[in-house]
């Protein structure tokens, strides 16, 4: 089994969708084993982001992630990394499959309604930004 980092965003926790997000991640062979609705601090979400730093959207996205709560989760799978990739769609919700989260409720390319770690490498450093080892069954 593989663990990824789910996070649902600010614009879909301010517009109520937490529960339709986690439907479309539940139907498919993934277990949330881990969760809890927080609010970043600036320096927090900085340091999550910390890759995106010389991005020309950096502040935008401090801002965006700061705007309201957040739902933090680790998901369980045999595939879990590309299982939750495939259904949250490309980061650009106009570029974003039928069915998937990102097509479903993304805003636009920033206020995309949810994070997916990238790799094995990734998914570890993400869980353990948020999580601590019992946390997490
Ligand atoms: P995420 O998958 O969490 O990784 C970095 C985030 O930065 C991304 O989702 C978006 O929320 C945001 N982002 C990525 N690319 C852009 C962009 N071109 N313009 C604005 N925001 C972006």
């Amino acid at each position: 089994m593989k663990n990824t980092l789910s996070i649902i965003k600010p614009d879909a926790t301010k517009r109520n969708l937490v529960d339709q997000i986690n439907k479309l991640i539940t139907t498919k062979d993934l277990k949330i084993v881990a969760q809890k609705r927080i609010k970043l601090e600036p320096d927090e979400a900085k340091a999550f982001y910390i890759v995106h730093k010389d991005k020309p959207f950096f502040n935008d996205l401090i801002k965006y992630m700061t705007s309201n709560e957040i739902v933090v989760q680790v998901l369980e799978g045999v595939n879990a990394i590309e299982d939750y990739r495939k259904i949250m769609g490309a980061t650009n919700p106009e570029k974003a499959e039928d069915g998937t989260i990102r097509k479903n409720f993304a805003i636009n390319i920033q206020e995309n309604s949810v994070h997916g770690s990238d790799s094995e490498e990734n998914a570890k450093i993400e869980i353990d930004f948020f999580f601590k080892n019992n946390e997490v069954s």
